[in-house]
């Protein structure tokens, strides 16, 4: 299978997008295609970047089997012309992308549009709340990671030089 490659965004790229990524690159490797699917996760605020995921969610993840091992970088420009499918956590990260490129290469959607009736439409941001709210986050990813694999299994190739 041709290369297709999967961006996940949120805000500070230390909790939601980073597990979202770890979430989808397990399952990617379950189902047999670690080789023709890129993962990456980035945010849309460079505050953080160079830093490792928030530690309440590498431990949320790893109490599922998650290895959480990105690091934290801004998303560029770039990346929406790069990436196949760019999959924002909220309203408001996916607004923040949609205005960074006038005509994204890569199709821009909510990690909403894989949940079953599209809730909930937001991925609550777990960073100011208690643990909970990461076990949530993780419930919305694993809800969603199936469709998106089929979703990425599905698009249709697209040129890129090597
Ligand atoms: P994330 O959570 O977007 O899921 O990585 C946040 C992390 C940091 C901040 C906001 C949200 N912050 O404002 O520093």
């Amino acid at each position: 299978m041709m290369l297709r490659k999967v961006l996940f965004v949120c805000l500070g790229n230390i909790c939601r997008s980073p597990a979202a990524e770890g979430v989808f690159q397990h399952l990617v490797n379950e189902a047999g295609f670690a080789g023709s699917i890129g993962v990456d996760s980035a945010g849309t605020l460079g505050y953080h970047t160079g830093k490792p995921a928030d530690a309440r969610m590498r431990q949320a993840a790893a109490g599922r089997g998650y290895e959480l091992l990105s690091r934290a970088r801004q998303v560029q420009q770039n990346d929406l012309d790069e990436f196949d499918l760019i999959v924002a956590m909220d309203r408001s990260n996916l607004a923040e992308l949609q205005a960074m490129h006038s005509a994204p290469a890569g199709r821009l959607c909510l990690l909403s549009d894989f949940l079953p009736d599209r809730q909930p439409l937001d991925v609550p941001d777990p960073y100011y709340g208690g643990t909970e709210g990461f076990e949530k986050v993780l419930d919305l990813l694993e809800l969603a990671s199936p469709a998106i694999l089929l979703e990425v299994l599905n698009m249709p190739g697209r040129e890129r030089p090597v």
